[in-house]
């Protein structure tokens, strides 16, 4: 009974087959692998290789007569290749067989020696046949891993970034009892709001993360025009409205892996009848997921205390944005909205 090889072994010596119909031509080649550290099992046919190479095995190297009694070497190789592809045959050939040895190098053969083998010949062709797996192996490694292992850590970099950025967030607002909260409930109600127009998976992660980050540009507006309890300047109000150009510069990391947020920050404050800002676009020109944090933000900052006023209360709100719908805000998201209110209505502050 035979039994199928695998490599390497967990001694950390490598399997390797040898098939020669000449039993003291084997025990010789035996004898030469054992001594290099080799495992080694031996046939006398080819048919007796095959099984013993079982099927999706890892055999590091097979030493083979190029003709055993049952198996040619085209028939051989063509064999091995398809149970085990990263094994390295190296084929032994008499001088009147050369064309077929020098065919079977176009076929995937590592190295052909001559017989007789000379015992420091066959040392030196195995080596570099291992070498030259070794490194066909090292190299398909980098292929296959290397474009995931950056892309996880890119991933990793942005997971960072935005930690750093939501933290950011949260600082901004706690300087400000009045928006404290602001972000993440604009998050809230723009993810329910975003749910009911059919987003889902990461359109709506996005959708999250750009109602956490949409005033994100305000860390370089000046606290006290933040905080100002009166009318503001025209000057002033447009040290204001720098706030969501200057936050997608703050974001441009996530361009690549999280476009959708980068829109979200610099068109929230865009209107569908075209006079908002900074780019005046209008209707569908502004991207829904920009109209979608707009109707969130205007709740939000409606139903919550202000200086120089006192909330709305929820129906109010959702009066306004019915009156604002169309003009203001986009009258599908307003829709949308109103649909789900109820599922939002319990963040939204109480008044006291
Ligand atoms: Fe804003």
């Amino acid at each position: 009974m035979t039994t199928a090889i695998s490599g390497p072994l967990p001694d950390g010596s490598a399997h390797c087959l040898v098939a020669d119909p000449d039993p003291d031509v084997r025990q010789a080649l035996l004898c030469l692998l054992k001594a290099q550290g080799f495992c080694c099992q031996e046939a006398a046919c080819g048919r007796d290789a095959l099984d013993q190479l079982g099927n999706g095995t890892d055999l590091p190297l097979l030493v083979a007569d190029i003709r055993l009694p049952d198996l040619d070497g085209f028939e051989l190789l063509a064999e091995v290749r398809r149970r085990s592809p990263d094994t390295a045959v190296v084929l032994l050939s008499r001088a009147a067989d050369s064309a077929t040895a020098v065919e079977c190098l176009h076929y995937g053969a590592a190295d052909i020696l001559l017989k007789p083998v000379s015992i420091r010949e066959l040392r030196a062709r195995v080596v570099r046949a291992l070498e030259k797996r070794a490194l066909f192996l090292q190299n398909r490694y980098y292929q296959e891993y290397l474009e995931q292992r950056i892309h996880a850590q890119a991933s990793r970099i942005q997971e960072i970034f935005l930690q750093g950025v939501q933290m950011l967030a949260r600082a901004l607002e706690a300087k400000d009892s009045y928006t404290s909260g602001h972000s993440i409930r604009v998050s809230h109600y723009a993810v329910a709001t975003a749910r009911q127009l059919g987003f889902e998976g990461l359109d709506l992660q996005q959708i999250r993360l750009g109602g956490e980050l949409h005033d994100i540009g305000k860390v370089g507006t000046r606290e006290s025009l933040l905080l100002k309890p009166g009318t503001l300047t025209p000057d002033e109000v447009g040290q204001i409205r720098e706030h969501p150009a200057l936050g997608e510069q703050m974001l441009a990391p996530l361009a690549h892996q999280s476009p959708a947020v980068l829109r979200c920050v610099r068109s929230h404050h865009e209107r569908v009848d075209g006079t908002g800002f900074p780019d005046r676009l209008g209707g569908s020109d502004i991207p829904i997921e920009a109209r979608i944090i707009a109707v969130a933000d205007s709740f939000d900052a409606m139903t919550t205390h202000r200086p120089y006023r006192a909330p709305y209360s929820v129906g109010d709100a959702l009066a306004e944005l019915r009156r604002v719908s169309g003009s203001q805000l986009d009258a599908k998201v307003v829709l949308a909205f109103d649909a789900v209110y109820t599922e939002v209505a319990p963040l939204v502050p109480v008044m006291s």
